[in-house]
């Protein structure tokens, strides 16, 4: 049998060939980079735990009406996705200061923020991903202006789904990162939520604790960074005690 042909290898995943036209394959590593993959390491079986934990997500958001590329997962690793056309801006979302807010405007860690606050950055590694404005979006074309609404509107219905999620398993959502594509009918496309949301892609601190349950473990060299992403898959229902 030939090996799929590989479409496309980034930092945490590997997207091949799917089945079928219209469908690739999205296949989650262990690897993990951080701050622009100036820090490179392994966090082992973290591959196998995103794979369930975004395909929890990406499932449960299915369900209030927010379009996704997910379809199927495969197998531990692997999920079968609907290809669609990567739109050049991450998506990030922010509840509580962290981060780069609070590197760049000095806000102390953890303060709650009087309200949500959506940022959009160019996706590019070379620049290291910059932050820009809805001007340079609309000026350079990265997305149209309806393309940008609809962009928005879907980042505020994930947050208000997923802070009740995880503040339902004892967990503070500090913030996150989405990735959306477009999917094309014809001539005609519409937006769908794309990527993963896994602890890759988001702050999650325990609610009493305050512990950190995200790849700022990894990247802060704090230590059980496997066993945090394991806590949130337990607290998800995805694990049993035994796993
Ligand atoms: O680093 P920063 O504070 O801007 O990150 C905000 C959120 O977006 C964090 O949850 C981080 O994990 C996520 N993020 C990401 N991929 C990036 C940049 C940020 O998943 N390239």
């Amino acid at each position: 049998m030939s090996r799929r042909r590989q479409i496309y290898e980034g930092k945490a995943k590997i997207l091949y060939e799917g089945p079928e036209p219209g469908t690739l394959v999205q296949y989650f590593k262990d690897d993990a980079t951080a701050f622009n993959a100036q820090k490179k390491g392994q966090i082992a079986g973290k591959g196998v735990l995103n794979n369930r934990i975004s395909e929890h997500i990406f499932k449960s958001l299915a369900t209030i009406g927010v379009p996704t590329h997910f379809m199927r997962r495969l197998n531990m690793r692997e999920q079968l996705i609907r290809q669609v056309e990567i739109v050049p801006i991450e998506v990030i979302v922010r509840n509580v200061a962290a981060g780069t807010l609070s590197k760049r405007l000095g806000i102390e860690e953890g303060t709650q923020l009087p309200r949500t606050i959506i940022e959009y950055c160019y996706k590019n590694d070379e620049l290291g991903d910059p932050m820009v404005a809805d001007e340079h979006i609309a000026c350079f074309g990265w997305a149209s202006q309806d393309e940008m609404n609809d962009i928005a509107d879907m980042a505020i219905r994930i947050n208000d789904f997923m802070c009740g999620m995880f503040s339902g398993i004892g967990i503070r959502l500090v913030d996150f990162k989405l990735e959306f594509g477009r999917l094309f009918d014809g001539d005609f496309s519409r937006i769908i939520l794309a990527d993963e949301i896994s602890p890759d892609s988001c702050r999650l601190w325990d609610m009493k604790s305050n512990k950190k349950l995200d790849k700022d473990r990894f990247r802060q060299d704090l230590g059980d960074v496997a066993e945090a992403y394991q806590e949130i898959a337990r607290r998800l229902g995805l694990l049993t005690n035994e796993d």
